[in-house]
């Protein structure tokens, strides 16, 4: 499974593509909002920093005004991808977006059935918002679990991203279920790299150390 971050934070992407595993990049016009930049500029920073799909979503709520978006949005630079509501009109969309060569990533994915239709429409990527489903009150891993399963049974090659992550553990379960991404934010990405353990072995190692050089 590789690993996005789920950010527009243009030195949060830097800080943790420095690490060497990241993959690709989502963003979310709640993400964008809160960076208070002008959208197509840091779309195009982020493009700079990261060598994968970076997705960058729409407003518009009609297809045509999803297909104009999505065209300026392409055009900042051949990684970007079209994050396109999972709706009628959003369905349409990413089948005309695809015959353009266009890749799409449905978003807003709460259910098989959502993911599947997306899928067939010719969506590059489908989002299934494993968080947002758990505050249902249902299980975003089990949705997750079937998406995967569905589009195993019938070889459907769209991926899957694992998306709405809440902690380490939605991380590493995703993977087990066989998700091909998961976009992470930040802080859990933190999370994910540090151990109390490590931590305790690496302050007994420098302690250890100290002795013998003293
Ligand atoms: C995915 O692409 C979305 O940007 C994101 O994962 C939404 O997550 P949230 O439920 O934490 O807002």
């Amino acid at each position: 499974m590789r690993i996005f971050i789920d950010s527009a934070n243009v030195e949060e992407i830097k800080e943790i593509n420095d690490m060497g595993f990241l993959a690709g990049v989502t963003t979310n016009p709640t993400l964008v909002a809160r960076e208070g930049k002008d959208f197509k500029t840091v779309v195009k920073e982020i493009c700079g920093i990261v060598d994968g799909p970076i997705s960058a979503e729409v407003i518009s709520m009609d297809t045509a005004g999803m297909i104009a978006e999505a065209q300026e949005l392409a055009a900042i630079h051949p990684n970007v991808v079209i994050k396109i509501p999972m709706s009628e009109s959003g369905l349409r969309a990413i089948r005309l977006l695809a015959d353009k060569g266009i890749r799409t990533n449905a978003t807003l994915v709460f259910s098989p059935a959502q993911a599947l239709l997306a899928a067939r429409a010719g969506a590059s990527f489908v989002s299934p918002f494993i968080g947002r489903i758990d505050d249902t009150g249902n299980n975003g891993l089990t949705v997750l679990d079937d998406i995967v399963s569905i589009f195993n049974q019938y070889l459907i090659d769209t991926e899957i991203i694992a998306a709405s992550i809440r902690h380490p553990v939605h991380v590493v379960e995703a993977a087990k279920i066989g998700a091909h991404i998961a976009t992470v934010p930040y802080n859990v990405i933190k999370q994910m790299v540090r151990h109390p353990m490590t931590d305790l072995g690496i302050a007994r190692f420098l302690e250890d150390w100290k002795k013998v050089r003293a």
